[in-house]
C-alpha cells in the first residue's frame, strides 16, 4: 500500500512520480515531525539492529544504518567513508525489522538522512525545503515494498543490447587513429569489445556537438568503419556551453534566452572544461527539446550512445569565486604565509569549486516562475540526460539508444542509466561498486556500473582482473580511466589472457544477464539484491555485506582483497559453486548451506547457482552483434523439476511487452536421473548442462 503526504507547497514537480495518488490528510504514521532551523525534520525510532536499505548512490554499507547522508548532488572524487553526498539524489529507503516500510522523500532540494548516526536509535530525515512530498510504502516483504515503489516511479530505462557488451574508455585518446588502434589491439588480443567511449578530447575546444577538426575530423568515417566491425562510439556531452561567438549552441541559447540567469537577469557564468560557460535551463521542456535535438550532429554519423557529464552541475569557479580568491591571494601575497594564512589560501582556492554561494546565485524559469538553483539543484543532471533521451526518442522512434549520466535523481531512471562516477584504483572500490548495485536497483537505476579498474590512480594486473570478475555481472561494464594515470586497456597488461577470458565469460553470461535485466525493468524488480531480500529469516544472510544476489538464479561473492586466492563465503542454502577460468574451463562444486572458504586463484572466477535454478549461457563472440541468443546452453542445478522464463528480443526496438520474447524452459529429472527438456519455443536451440551433484 502506498500513501502520499504533502508538506507545504512543493516549489516544482520533480516528476519523480508520474501518477500520484491523492494525498492523505491523516498524520503520517511511524514518524513525528518538527520544523527546525535546518528544515522540516521527520523522526522515527529504529528497532535495535534493524537494517535500513536504499538511498541509491552512496558510500558505506548495503545496510545504510550508522551514517548521515546528505543528498545534494556533488562531484567529489574521494569516495571514502566520510563522503556524505555523491552525484545522485535517490531519496528512497526501506526500514526493515518487525515493522517494515519504505519512504520516498520527493524533493528537488537538499535532503539529509541521519540513519542512526546522531542518535543510534533514530532515523531523522531533514528536508531543507518546506514544500515536499513523502510516500510511505507498506508491504509484506522487502521485495514487495520495492516493487510497489518501482511501480510508483515508472518503468526503468532499457538500453540497447549492445550496451551490455564490454566498453573501453579513457580520458585522453588524442585522435581518431588512437581509437582505431584501441579497436585493433583489442581484436588482436582476442578480447570482445562493443564500444569505445570518446571523452572530451574529441570535441573542438570542449564544445558540445563539435569534433576537433584536426584530430577527430573524420569522426563520421570512424563511426562507420568501427560500426562495420560491430563496435560503436560513445561520445561524452557536458553540461556547460562554452561562451564563444560562433559556437552554435551558445549563439542559439543566448538568442532564445535558454540559459540559466544570474541575479541581474544575465546569462549565468560558471567554468567547466572550456573555461567560462553558460548552462542550459534543462528544467524547461523547450530547452530540453532544443538541446536534445543537437544530438543530431552525432546521430547523423550513426552514433547512438552517449554519456552526460559534469551535470551536478559542476562549477570549477565563477567570476565571484575567482575574484574572491584573487583578493585573498593579494591579501596574503606579501605575508609570511603563517599557518592561518596558508590555510585560508588553500581553503579559498578549494572553495571556488561547487560553492553553495554560487548555487544560490542563479535562477531557473519553471513555468514562468523564477526559482533559485539551490532549491532545485538535484534535478539538473536528471533533466540534462532526459533532454537527450526525449530528443533521441523523437529522432529515432522505436529505437533504443544508450544514454547514461553522472548526476541523477529518481525520475531519471526512466530515461537513462548512470555510472558510479570518478572512483579510484582501490581494492575497496570493487566492494563499493558491488554494494551500490542493490541500493541503486531499489531506486530504479538498473543500468549501472562503475569505472572498471578505477578512474583515478594506477591499476595493476590483479586489481583489474578481480574487478572484471565483478563487472562481468554489472549491466554497464566499462573500463575507464583518467588522463593522469596509467593506461588501462586490458591488452596492455602482462596478464591480458586472463582479462580476455574474464571478458569472454561476461559475454557467455549475457543471455542470462540480459533476460534478467529486461524482466526486472518490466516488472519493477531488483536485479541485484542484498541476501536479506531473498533469505529474510536467515540472520547470517541479513548481515552479509560482500555478497549479492544477481537475477533469479545466482549469488556472487567477488574477491576484493589483494593477494587473496579465495575467500570466505556464506551460503544461505545449498548451492553449486561454478569456478571458471574461461567459458570452457569450468568446475562445478556442490556446497551445502553454511560457511565455506572457496579458493579462486587470480585466473578463476566463482559464482553460485541456487538450488532448482538455471541460467542461460551463450557462445562468446567479438561483440554482441555477432552473438546468437538463439543458441543457448542452460546450466541447471535442478533436483526434480524447474522452469525458467527466458527473455530475448532484437536488442534495439522497444516492443518489450511482446509475449514472443519469452521462452519457457522447463527441465525435469526422469526415472533414470537424466534431465529432460521442454520448451515453449523450438526456435531457441537449447543444450542442457546438468550440474546437480546428487544425480551425476
Ligand atoms: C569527469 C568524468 C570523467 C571524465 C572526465 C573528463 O571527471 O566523471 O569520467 O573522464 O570528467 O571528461
Amino acid at each position: 500500500m502506498i500513501r502520499r503526504y504533502l508538506f507545504g507547497e512543493p516549489i516544482v514537480d520533480t516528476e519523480g512520480v508520474l501518477d500520484k495518488p491523492n494525498p492523505c490528510m491523516e498524520p503520517i504514521p511511524y514518524f513525528s515531525w518538527k520544523k527546525k532551523e535546518e528544515g522540516i525534520c521527520l523522526r522515527c525510532p529504529l528497532e535495535k539492529n534493524a537494517p535500513v536499505y536504499g538511498l541509491g548512490q552512496n558510500v558505506r554499507g548495503i545496510n545504510k544504518r550508522g551514517f548521515r547522508y546528505v543528498h545534494f548532488t556533488g562531484s567529489n572524487a574521494q569516495h571514502v567513508d566520510t563522503l556524505a553526498s555523491m552525484y545522485g539524489s535517490h531519496n528512497f529507503l526501506v526500514v526493515s525489522g518487525k515493522t517494515m516500510f519504505g519512504v520516498f522523500v520527493d524533493s528537488p532540494g537538499r535532503v539529509t538522512f541521519d540513519i542512526g548516526f546522531t542518535d543510534p536509535d533514530e532515523l531523522n530525515i531533514i528536508s531543507e525545503l518546506d514544500g515536499f512530498e513523502v510516500y510511505l510504502i507498506e508491504g509484506n516483504s522487502l521485495k514487495e515494498i520495492v516493487r510497489e515503489f518501482r511501480q510508483l516511479i515508472g518503468q526503468s530505462y532499457i538500453p540497447p543490447k549492445w550496451a551490455f557488451g564490454y566498453q573501453q574508455c579513457r580520458w585522453g585518446y588524442q585522435n581518431s587513429d588512437e581509437i582505431r588502434k584501441v579497436a585493433s589491439e583489442m581484436q588482436a588480443a582476442g578480447i570482445p569489445l562493443d564500444s569505445i567511449g570518446l571523452d572530451i578530447d574529441y570535441m573542438d575546444g570542449y564544445k558540445n556537438f563539435t569534433a576537433d577538426p584536426e584530430n577527430y575530423g573524420d569522426l563520421a568515417e570512424l563511426s562507420k568503419e568501427l560500426g562495420e566491425q560491430g563496435i560503436r562510439l560513445v561520445p561524452i556531452i557536458d553540461a556547460g556551453t562554452k561562451i564563444e561567438k560562433g559556437n552554435v549552441v551558445y549563439d542559439e541559447g543566448v538568442e532564445k534566452g535558454y540559459f540559466v540567469k544570474d541575479e541581474e537577469g544575465n546569462d549565468f557564468v560558471g567554468a567547466v572544461w572550456p573555461g567560462r560557460c553558460h548552462f542550459p535551463d534543462f528544467l524547461r521542456p523547450e530547452v530540453r527539446d532544443w538541446f536534445g535535438h543537437h544530438y543530431k550532429y552525432l546521430t547523423d554519423m550513426g552514433i547512438e550512445g552517449f554519456w552526460n557529464d559534469m551535470n551536478e552541475p559542476t562549477l570549477f569557479f565563477t567570476n565571484r569565486g575567482l575574484k574572491h580568491t584573487m583578493d585573498v591571494v593579494d591579501e596574503v601575497r606579501d605575508t609570511q604565509l603563517d599557518i592561518k594564512r596558508r590555510r585560508k589560501l588553500i581553503d579559498t582556492v578549494g572553495a571556488m569549486r561547487n560553492n553553495l554561494i554560487d548555487y544560490k546565485s542563479f535562477y531557473h524559469n519553471v513555468d514562468g516562475k523564477k526559482i533559485v538553483h539551490d532549491k532545485v539543484h538535484n534535478l539538473y543532471g536528471y533533466n540534462m540526460a532526459r533532454a537527450a533521451s526525449e530528443a533521441l526518442d523523437d529522432m529515432l522512434p522505436n529505437h533504443r539508444t544508450l544514454v547514461f549520466s553522472r548526476s541523477s535523481c529518481i525520475g531519471l531512471h526512466r530515461y537513462a542509466g548512470i555510472w558510479q562516477g570518478d572512483n579510484q584504483s582501490w581494492w575497496q572500490h570493487i566492494l563499493l561498486n558491488m554494494k551500490m548495485m542493490p541500493s541503486l536497483n531499489m531506486c530504479g537505476f538498473l543500468f549501472t556500473g562503475a569505472d572498471v579498474g578505477g578512474f583515478h590512480g594506477n591499476t595493476s594486473d590483479d586489481l583489474l582482473i578481480r574487478w572484471l570478475q565483478l563487472a562481468a555481472f554489472t549491466p554497464l561494464m566499462r573500463n575507464h580511466s583518467a588522463n593522469s594515470c596509467n593506461r588501462q586497456e586490458p591488452y596492455l597488461f602482462k596478464q591480458k589472457g586472463i582479462m580476455r577470458d574474464m571478458i569472454k565469460i561476461r559475454y557467455m553470461l549475457l543471455p542470462y544477464l540480459y533476460s534478467e535485466f529486461v524482466k526486472c525493468a518490466l516488472n519493477g524488480d531488483m536485479m541485484f539484491r542484498p541476501l536479506a531480500f531473498d533469505y529474510p529469516g536467515d540472520k547470517m544472510a541479513v548481515e552479509v555485506e560482500d555478497q549479492v544476489m544477481v537475477g533469479d538464479a545466482l549469488m556472487i561473492a567477488p574477491i576484493y582483497t589483494q593477494n587473496a586466492n579465495g575467500r570466505y563465503v556464506y551460503l544461505p542454502e545449498d548451492m553449486v559453486a561454478i569456478r571458471l577460468s574461461s567459458p570452457e574451463e569450468r568446475e562445478y562444486i556442490s556446497m551445502e548451506k553454511g560457511h565455506h572458504y572457496i579458493s579462486a586463484e587470480l585466473n578463476q572466477m566463482v559464482f553460485f547457482l541456487r538450488k532448482d535454478k538455471m541460467i542461460t549461457l551463450g557462445e562468446p563472440a567479438a561483440n554482441t552483434e555477432h552473438m546468437n541468443f538463439q543458441n543457448i546452453e542452460v546450466l541447471c542445478n535442478v533436483e526434480t523439476e524447474s522452469c525458467y522464463s527466458f527473455y530475448d528480443d532484437d536488442g534495439f526496438t522497444k516492443d518489450y511487452e511482446n509475449p514472443e520474447h519469452y521462452t519457457t524452459i522447463c527441465v525435469a529429472r526422469d526415472a533414470n536421473g537424466e534431465l529432460s527438456l521442454k520448451t515453449s519455443n523450438l526456435e531457441v536451440n537449447i543444450k542442457v548442462t546438468d550440474v546437480t551433484s546428487k544425480n551425476k
